[in-house]
């Protein structure tokens, strides 16, 4: 069973592997995504840790001046995506997005040079780019210097569709954008995907980001969504920490300091997001400055990050109360918005898996840790490398042949044979 999980785990990755980088799966993402791609060299790993590297290293070929690094790069035209390089319209050498996602960079580039340091010098200026990036983050994302960074687009965060996005969204308006067409839903069921409404916002936004230039320092100030999500500040606390780790082996004491300094307020501002009634952390909305009420994944992240001993307890039991016979579903079920099928309001994704286990496995939270990655193979073998999971069923939903769950495979076995005593057929 471990064996032929693995082979057709790295099957995918090779299938998808377009020389220099990844696609997440071919018709419905056929571009590189930035978190995907990052995620995907933790499976590269295993194989090929030389092409791992590269994977990242193409990623931040295409980082923009400022230190943004977008969240699709167009290396190619393909016409079965929207919205494409000519929305988007950033002016780049190579067309990319003008937004960017979760900044796992740090923690997977760390996590591929422990167990390849042979590839330590070669991956030596990454350090500098990703720490150009944290920068970033913290000139643009948090103007006021709160230690937290908010988003300004729900495709930043990875969680498109959450229903932590509901409230502050309907502030976004659906007025005077241009007609367009969806391409997602010809590849993918429309029940499982976001809504025509969302998708209204999710355009007005980058129209209004595009008629400013793309000038990504003005573009916080001028968003009428700024959401400081728990998830992706802990992505970012993680990802400084390791770096930071990394750079003090390689003797770049600056840097080390740097990411330590972001990691340090970063922390300590995220305690003020933790929700004792739902035990996890909530998202907060920037412009009203009200926390969201929404128990979503995104608020179980946090434990990515080493975040206080009785709140990773907390969110282990959470889990736990969700009750579902697979973990761990995107919001809360029973909870107003849960849809165990629509992409980020219910269903399972592996990634978040991985990053809730790793926390939890680091916190000691063994057991916990254990049960999702038991509970994610389980799911691979009953229903295959899907996009992402009905949690109460385990219907594979959304594209297939999904890279990044392939990768965070290939990630739970080597994970799996040390914590379950190689004992991974279960
Ligand atoms: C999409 O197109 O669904 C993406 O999530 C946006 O990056």
């Amino acid at each position: 069973m471990t064996q032929a999980l693995h082979k057709l785990a790295t099957d995918i990755l090779q299938i998808n592997d377009r020389g220099s980088y990844t696609v997440p799966t071919k018709g419905l993402y056929p571009f590189q995504w930035n978190w995907d791609s990052c995620l995907t060299a933790l499976g590269q790993r295993h194989f090929d840790p030389a092409r791992a590297l590269t994977e990242i290293e193409t990623l931040f070929a295409h980082q923009w001046p400022c230190g943004m690094v977008p969240h699709i790069i167009f290396h190619l035209r393909d016409e079965g995506y929207f919205p494409g390089p000519d929305v988007w319209d950033c002016g780049r050498p190579v067309p990319t997005s003008g937004i960017t996602q979760p900044p796992v960079a740090g923690f997977a580039l760390r996590r591929l040079l422990d167990s390849a340091p042979d590839l330590r010098m070669r991956a030596r200026p990454l350090l500098d780019r990703i720490t150009a990036w944290h920068r970033w983050f913290h000139a643009t994302r948090d103007p006021k210097g709160t230690g937290l960074v908010a988003l300004i687009h729900p495709w930043e965060s990875g969680r498109d569709n959450s229903v932590d996005w509901d409230v502050p969204f309907e502030r976004v308006p659906t007025s005077g954008i241009a007609p367009y067409t969806r391409r997602d839903t010809q590849h993918a069921d429309p029940a499982h995907r976001p809504t025509k409404d969302q998708y209204d916002r999710y355009i007005w936004l980058v129209e209004r980001f595009r008629g400013l230039g793309w000038a990504t320092e003005k573009l916080h100030d001028a968003s009428p969504f700024q959401v400081v999500d728990p998830g992706f500040n802990a992505i970012l606390i993680r990802s400084c920490l390791d770096l930071a780790d990394l750079a003090e082996d390689l003797g770049a004491p600056d840097i080390a300091a740097a990411n330590r300094g972001f990691a340090h307020a970063g922390l300590q501002a995220l305690e003020h997001l933790w929700s004792e009634a739902r035990g996890q952390y909530l998202c907060l909305d920037r412009t009203t400055g009200a926390l969201i009420d929404s128990p979503s994944s995104g608020g179980l992240l946090p434990v990515f990050a080493p975040i206080p001993q009785d709140k990773a307890a907390r969110i282990a039991a959470t889990i736990d109360g969700h009750g579902t016979q697979y973990r761990v579903a995107s919001h809360a079920p029973g909870t107003p918005g849960f849809d165990a099928q629509r992409y980020w309001r219910g269903p399972v994704w592996l990634v978040v898996n991985y990053m809730i286990a790793d926390g939890l496995d680091r916190a000691g939270e063994s057991a916990a840790a254990i049960a999702i990655t038991r509970s994610s193979l389980d799911l691979i073998g009953s229903s295959g490398f899907a996009e992402y999971y009905d949690p109460l069923t385990g219907q594979p939903l959304g594209g297939g042949q999904f890279t990044w769950t392939a990768a965070m495979v290939l990630e739970f076995l080597s994970g799996a044979r040390r914590s379950m005593g190689n004992d991974t057929s279960a």
